[in-house]
């Protein structure tokens, strides 16, 4: 029997319309153009400014493009899986939310968390019920609205992150295009440096939690950039290792966009040339589990049959890891 890979055939976002710019930031907090840029690489990113839209509202929206792009039935999706950090609701789960509201109605759905890192286990995820025979099509999905989460007074934190959403279409493969291999790590002595305090059942909410702002993002920069610059690197050096790729042969590198310092240092150690390095943070900052789907949907028209992408990514938690897989398709 020929063996099933998992191919990505089709791709959709969605970003909201509002542009948060540097300039507004500085408007808003003692902070510079310069600085934002030349620490993070970032110069706007979008907010959903609508207080009764969710992150569901970016989901539903990345899927609908991707429906309409790839000339897809809904009702053939087999599984809905949603990456974000930033779930609608703490109980009742995104993703059955959004296969319903998208027309996925014979879909199973669940959400995954791994923070910066939802896209790419809910990647390794939706490969292996494609493996298995039984699904045809996963739609992976990649949503966050983390200005939800962002204290607008913590100068440290807030600049970095954006709102966004991103969706693939994983099916199955039989010329071995696909997810070729991935290498996934975790460490949760990592957790003190980059989460929400409360809101779950460690800390449920409180008058005292709100007043300490403890329902807000805390990063400690410093300490995950350190982790992230050495992490990210180590894990796309490996899987090209494993699979005995040289930087002659990886086409892509689609890197998690959290600081274009990190993902300098992870190309470098690569050695690939800035021209095979997908980037866009400068327009979307950190959008948390959409920023590889919103890679892939910026360059897909870049993308050929064949071509080898290396993705790697470093989130709270903290996870992290790498990916190694062959495009499917040109695009027309
Ligand atoms: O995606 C999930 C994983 N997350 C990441 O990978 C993020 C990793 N961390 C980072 O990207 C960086 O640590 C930051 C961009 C968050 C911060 O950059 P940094 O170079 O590590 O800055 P820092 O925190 O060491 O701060 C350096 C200085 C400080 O001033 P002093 O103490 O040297 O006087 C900060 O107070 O920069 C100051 N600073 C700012 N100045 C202007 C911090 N934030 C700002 C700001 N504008 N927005």
């Amino acid at each position: 029997m020929t063996k099933l890979t998992a191919a990505i055939t089709a791709v959709g976002a969605f970003v909201p319309e509002y542009r948060l710019t540097n300039k507004i930031l500085e408007t808003m907090m003692e902070t510079t153009d310069e600085w934002i840029t030349t620490r993070t690489g970032i110069k706007e990113r979008r907010i959903l400014k609508d207080k009764d839209k969710g992150t569901s509202y970016l989901a539903i929206k990345a899927a609908e493009d991707l429906i309409r792009k790839g000339n897809i039935d809904p009702k053939e999706i087999d599984l809905v899986l949603l990456g974000t950090a930033t779930p609608d609701m703490p109980v009742a789960s995104t993703a059955v939310y959004v296969a319903t509201k998208i027309g996925a109605t014979n879909a199973f759905a669940f959400d995954i968390q791994a923070a910066c890192c939802n896209f790419l286990f809910g990647m390794a995820t939706a490969a292996r019920f494609i493996e298995s025979g039984k699904y045809k099509k996963v739609l992976l999905i990649g949503a966050d609205k983390m200005s939800s989460i962002l204290d607008y007074t913590d100068r440290t934190t807030c600049i970095i992150f954006g709102d966004g959403a991103g969706a693939v279409l994983f099916e199955p493969n039989e010329e071995g295009l696909g997810l070729q291999d991935e290498f996934l790590r975790s460490d949760g002595s990592g957790r003190e440096f980059l989460k929400i305090d409360a809101g779950g059942s460690l800390l449920p909410p409180s008058e005292e939690t709100v007043k300490n702002k403890q329902h807000y993002v805390f990063q400690d920069g410093k300490s995950v950039f350190k982790f992230a610059v050495s992490n990210m690197a180590e894990v796309a050096s490996k899987i090209m290792e494993s699979n005995n790729l040289t930087h002659n042969d990886v086409n892509w590198l689609v890197p998690h966009q959290a600081n274009k310092r990190i993902i300098d240092a992870t190309a470098n150690r690569m050695e690939l040339e800035p021209s095979k390095v997908m980037m866009n943070i400068q327009k979307y900052g950190n959008t948390t589990s959409a920023t590889l789907p919103l890679l892939l949907n910026d360059y897909e028209k870049q993308l050929k049959k064949g071509d080898n992408l290396v993705f790697a990514a470093f989130g709270g938690g903290f996870t992290w890891g790498s990916i190694y897989l062959k495009w499917a398709y040109n695009t027309a």
